[in-house]
């Protein structure tokens, strides 16, 4: 189920994935980082850089997070150690196979948490079915996705919507849903949470500085040339490579933009387990 994965971890990948935290990542969670010694999963944990922050604010707790990249896996060791943080712990590992990753039993994690991952499962409610079996009577469950068809920008450009066009494709022929961030409080109530014990928000992430459309810009056009999306794109017949280059173009525009403005919104559950 973990495979395959749209963007790959391709440095620009990464680079987007390490610039995020527990305020601009999951301030729906905050709430509930309320004792130092909580026990914490991360399912999908990137390169790390949400999981270290929420390790440093359980000091007394711990974090296991997951992943099936070996290579994230790494890096996210590293950047542990680098920030020296010594209560989280990095394994490969799929949340659909939880029985084979040492230190997970059923109803042991105070919360259980998923950041940017339900996008990229072909069975979102299977991983939330496991999610809740993980997670302590009392405890919640947290997941946040982004809803691609909510992306809004300023000034229109040529370009823009293909791109998003194309991306929204290129996640369906992989069976995911890159529109999911709208319904994870549905997903939820399928996997037996009554409505009373889910709570729904949204987030956003904007981007409109010259740094940071520089940033967001600049990952948008290398992933769009550099990454899996490149091959999903053309083993598909979605796009080719013409198509590509001229979307990297549009990024490249857009990022010069003095008023330009981009701005994502993500769904995002809190799930209370009884
Ligand atoms: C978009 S990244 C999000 C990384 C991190 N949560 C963050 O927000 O920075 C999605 C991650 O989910 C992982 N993933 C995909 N399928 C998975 C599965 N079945 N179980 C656990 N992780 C999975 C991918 O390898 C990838 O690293």
């Amino acid at each position: 189920m973990a495979k395959p994965y749209i963007h790959g971890h391709h440095a620009s990948v990464l680079r987007s994935h390490s610039w995020r935290t527990v305020e601009n990542s999951c301030p729906h969670l905050i709430p509930y980082l309320n004792s130092p010694s909580l026990k914490i999963l991360d399912v999908g944990c990137g390169p790390g850089t949400i999981t270290v922050d929420l390790a440093s604010r359980v000091p007394n707790g711990s974090v296991l997070a997951i992943d099936p990249s070996s290579a994230v896996v790494e890096k996210a060791t590293k950047y542990a150690e680098e920030k020296g943080v010594t209560n989280a712990r990095f394994q490969v590992g799929d949340i659909f196979d939880w029985k084979e990753i040492e230190g997970v039993e059923e109803g042991s994690f105070d919360i259980v948490h998923a950041h940017q991952v339900f996008q990229h499962l072909q069975d979102p409610l299977g991983a939330l079915k496991e999610m809740k079996k993980l997670t302590k009577p009392g405890g919640v469950i947290a997941v946040r996705d982004v809803d691609y068809s909510a992306i809004t920008w300023y000034p229109e450009i040529d370009g823009m919507r293909e791109w998003l066009d194309l991306y929204i494709a290129v996640a369906k022929g992989l069976k995911c849903d890159p529109n999911i961030g709208r319904r994870l409080h549905a997903i939820a109530m399928e996997a037996g949470f009554p409505r009373s014990d889910i709570e729904a928000s949204t987030g956003t992430w904007t981007f409109s500085t010259p740094e940071e459309l520089e940033f967001w810009c600049g990952i948008w056009a290398e992933r769009t040339v550099q990454s899996n999306f490149k091959k999903s794109s053309i083993e598909s017949g979605l796009a080719t490579e013409e198509d590509l280059e001229r979307i990297v173009h549009t990024w490249r525009a857009f990022e010069k933009k003095e008023y330009g403005w981009f701005a994502l919104i993500n769904g995002q559950i809190i799930c209370h387990v009884k």
